[in-house]
């Protein structure tokens, strides 16, 4: 069984991060506050995932003086996010980096199957130059993920990472097996998969819950 090295397993247990995920499994949550807790999760995943950005030395003038400061040194970010539940967690990681690159892969699980069916994909040419941030909030079996996973590297990318809410074991694994040098940061590590593919604990369908849909 494949596990990935603690240095490509990133788990948030920031209490304000603890905090806001307890909130966002909660049942009796609307659909508007998970649609806000999602965001502001992503964010708190957005800031540790490009943690290691490289910064330069310029000079800035603040009202009373001239004085170093750094800045991110032109780095190019891309955001990919998996539809349809990526989308939740899109608008706050381009609120934090408004320059990103956007791109949508659509792929959904087969009810039965449990297998990844992909349905539309659109990413930015330039994938190979940039920092890619792939945003997919349940990492179930890990299909749907290593599927958007493998349709950035055929489109160049390099240095990928993989943003989720909640991973459960076999996701994890399974992004190990197919994608070794993908780091993913994720909010928890749960228990299991129940006997139709959902994560336990978990939150339910993310999509549904988003969208208020079922
Ligand atoms: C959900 C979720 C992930 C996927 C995870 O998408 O948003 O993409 O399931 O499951 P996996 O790891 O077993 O592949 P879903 O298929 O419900 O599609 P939707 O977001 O369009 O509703
Ligand atoms: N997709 C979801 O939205 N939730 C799960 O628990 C598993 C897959």
């Amino acid at each position: 069984m494949g596990t990935l090295p603690t240095d490509r397993l990133i788990v948030l247990d920031h209490p304000l991060v603890q905090h806001k995920l307890a909130l966002l499994r909660d049942a009796d949550t609307t659909t508007k506050d998970f649609r806000h807790l999602m965001g502001e999760l992503a964010a708190f995943l957005c800031y540790e995932a490009t943690r290691d950005l490289e910064l330069e030395e310029y000079r800035v003038r603040t009202p009373l003086e001239e004085t170093a400061a750094r800045r991110v040194s032109g780095k190019k970010l891309g955001v990919v996010a998996v539809l349809r539940a990526g989308l939740g967690m899109l608008d706050a990681v381009l609120d934090l980096i408004p320059v990103a690159r956007v791109g949508f892969v659509g792929v959904y699980r087969n009810e039965e199957t449990l297998q990844p069916v992909e349905y539309y994909c659109k990413l930015p040419s330039d994938l190979a130059e940039r920092d890619v941030l792939v945003l997919d909030p349940m990492l179930a079996t890990g299909g749907s993920s290593s599927a958007a996973l493998q349709l950035c590297k055929d489109r160049g990318g390099v240095r990928i990472s993989l943003l989720c809410m909640v991973a459960a074991p076999a996701g994890i694994e399974r992004v190990a097996r197919d994608h070794p040098d993908v780091a993913v940061y994720t909010a928890a590590i749960d228990r299991e998969l129940n006997d139709v593919g959902y994560i336990l604990p978990g939150l339910g369908d993310a999509g549904d819950r988003l969208f208020g849909t079922r």
